[in-house]
C-alpha cells in the first residue's frame, strides 16, 4: 500500500515539474523593472500586513482563509507573467486578495511588479 502511494506521488511531482518547466518558458521572454526605494515603500504600506515585509506571505487574514501567497517561492515566480500579478493586484484573488482597482496608477503597478519580482531566490 505504502509503495502504491509513493510511486504516484513520484509521478504527481514529475507532472508539476513539466508544467513549471513550461510556464517558465512562457515567461522568459519579459523582464521586470529593479525594485527602488520608492516600490519598497509602496510595497510596505499596501501589501506587507499580508505578505510579510520580506515578501514571505503570513498567515490568513480570517480563519479558514487562504495564506497570503509566499512571494519567496520559486515555482510562484516562475509560474506568474508581469500581466498577470498586475491583474492580481488590480482584480484580486479568491476570498483573500483584496481587489485594488484604480488605487495604483501604471507605474505603481509596475513598481509593485517589480517589489515582488525582487523577493525572486534566483533573481539575487
Ligand atoms: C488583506 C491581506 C492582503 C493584502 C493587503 C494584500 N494581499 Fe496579496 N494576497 C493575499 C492572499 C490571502 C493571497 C492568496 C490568494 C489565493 O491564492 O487565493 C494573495 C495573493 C497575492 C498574489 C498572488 C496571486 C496569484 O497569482 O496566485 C499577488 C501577486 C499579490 N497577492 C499581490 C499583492 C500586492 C502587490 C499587494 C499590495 C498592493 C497585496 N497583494 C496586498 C492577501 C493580501
Amino acid at each position: 500500500m505504502a509503495r502504491v502511494g509513493l510511486d504516484a506521488s513520484v509521478g504527481v511531482h514529475a507532472a508539476i515539474v513539466v508544467s513549471v518547466l513550461l510556464a517558465a518558458l512562457a515567461a522568459g521572454c519579459t523582464k521586470s523593472e529593479a525594485a527602488t526605494a520608492d516600490s519598497r515603500q509602496l510595497f510596505a504600506n499596501a501589501c506587507a500586513r499580508c505578505h510579510g515585509a520580506d515578501g514571505a506571505g503570513g498567515i490568513p487574514s480570517f480563519g479558514g482563509g487562504p495564506a497570503p501567497r509566499n512571494f519567496r517561492d520559486r515555482d510562484f515566480q516562475r509560474g506568474r507573467t508581469d500581466e498577470q500579478l498586475k491583474m492580481t493586484i488590480r482584480d484580486g484573488k479568491g476570498s483573500g486578495m483584496p481587489p485594488f482597482g484604480s488605487m495604483f496608477d501604471d507605474a505603481q503597478l509596475a513598481a509593485l511588479v517589480a517589489q515582488i519580482r525582487s523577493f525572486d531566490p534566483d533573481r539575487k
